[in-house]
């Protein structure tokens, strides 16, 4: 963890940040519901960027990776994204709308960004999604999955570095009905994105011949005890379980699933979400065995990704993350688009994010589709012990499901 980690770990949420391009950090607001002063001024030369991501509550860990992702690209490219100066004012998203819609109205309309970063959870993300259309202002998200934001109520304003939680689910569901004899249970957090990872790989997995044993969605941020919910599994007779969890619902919910006796004969699957990172190294060997699907590894053999991993521990002593990456890429993105909008205005940004073409990223090229979203690869991943350790490893690549 970096200077700039310990520093925000320990600030309130709601606090305003201003990382400037050498990094060091200029605390421009007041905590809590009160306005920030951080205003909208812009130093000549310098382009406002809002870093939108949790620093609280449970994908506060996610926040800071791409916290890291973004901060990584700019030390690497001297500060500057398009030629200018980035100021990157940071706010809380919290745990949802009610905390981060309010946190990115202020990004916009009282600090002035042009352009806003980040978004963790799903939720989130439907909730602002009207804001930004109205305002013009792009909105980049670099994780929250909602399959809407890029098809329904699709934006041009709006844009995603990540992944919709429909595909990155889907990826995953004709392997697992190849791979398990019998049944499969599906379980998640009870949410947009728990409800849209089941969806997406319960269609793949069904067109390929599975069979579902039960579904089960458990109150998001509050399930501690996973114990009732794993005695319904163990009674359900299924042969294997697909999950979405992610951040310290993921922790315990693999420990748990070890603990009670089920990792052994009951093969555990999910998206990447749920061994990911720091969730990886505080399961530990209880994740031994599960298998994923993910648009990233830090097992990718590459040297574009190597590179990154390298850069990425000797800044913040810890392997990089998929958050990360996603957050770093969104850096990239606009570093190449900026150019484009010389009047720093919405709709020449978004016209310039259309014309971005490949991302040289650590995950594998990938470029925006037609919905704005990431076209990338899916691969399938599997927790193995490595170098005393558990990591990722990439044992296959998965068909992406439209
Ligand atoms: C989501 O809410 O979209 C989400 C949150 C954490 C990991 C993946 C997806």
């Amino acid at each position: 963890m970096g200077v700039l980690s310990v520093v925000l770990r320990a600030l309130r949420p709601g606090t305003t940040v201003v990382v400037v391009a050498t990094g060091a950090l200029v605390l421009t607001g007041c905590a809590g519901s009160s306005l920030s002063q951080s205003g909208g001024e812009q130093a000549a030369g310098a382009v406002k960027i809002g870093l939108l991501v949790p620093l609280s509550g449970v994908y506060a860990p996610l926040g800071e990776d791409m916290r890291n992702g973004f901060q990584l690209y700019l030390d690497q490219h001297g500060g500057k994204l398009g030629g200018s100066t980035a100021e990157v004012v940071s706010a809380d998203e919290g745990e949802g709308p009610q905390t981060g819609v309010p946190a990115a109205q202020k990004l916009v309309t009282q600090d002035q960004v042009t352009a806003v970063v980040g978004v963790v959870n799903s939720a989130t993300a439907l909730g602002l999604r009207d804001f930004f259309h109205e305002s013009k202002k792009p909105l980049l998200i670099a994780n929250a999955g909602a399959n809407d934001i890029t098809g329904a109520r699709k934006s041009e304003y709006v844009w995603r570095t990540s992944f919709a939680n429909g595909k990155v689910s889907a990826a995953l569901g004709a392997a697992v009905a190849k791979e398990v004899k019998g049944d499969v249970y599906l379980i998640a957090a009870d949410y947009a994105a728990g409800k849209e990872m089941v969806a997406g790989f319960r269609k793949t997995f069904e067109a390929a011949g599975g069979k579902v044993a039960g579904e089960k969605y458990t109150p998001f941020g509050k399930t501690q005890d996973f114990q009732p919910f794993l005695s319904a599994i163990r009674g359900s007779g299924a042969k294997a379980v697909y999950s979405f969890y992610a951040g310290a619902e993921a922790v315990s919910f693999v420990k748990q699933y070890r603990q009670f006796g089920l990792a052994d004969g009951t093969p555990l699957y999910g998206t990447g979400f749920l061994t990911e990172g720091g969730v990886l190294d505080a399961q530990g060997e209880a994740a031994a065995g599960v298998k994923t699907s993910l648009h990233y590894s830090t097992e990718l053999d590459t040297p574009r990704n190597k590179e990154f991993v390298a850069a990425y521990r000797k800044a913040y002593n810890e392997a990089p993350t998929v958050y990360a990456v996603q957050a770093y890429d969104s850096a990239a993105v606009l570093d190449k688009a900026l150019p484009k909008a010389p009047g720093g205005t919405g709709d020449e940004l978004v016209k310039a994010l259309g014309g971005v073409g490949p991302v040289d990223s650590p995950r594998g090229q990938w470029s925006f589709g037609a919905d704005q979203d990431a076209e990338q690869k899916y691969y399938l991943r599997e927790v193995r012990s490595s170098g005393g350790t558990v990591v990722n490893a990439v044992v296959g690549e998965l068909s992406a499901v439209q």
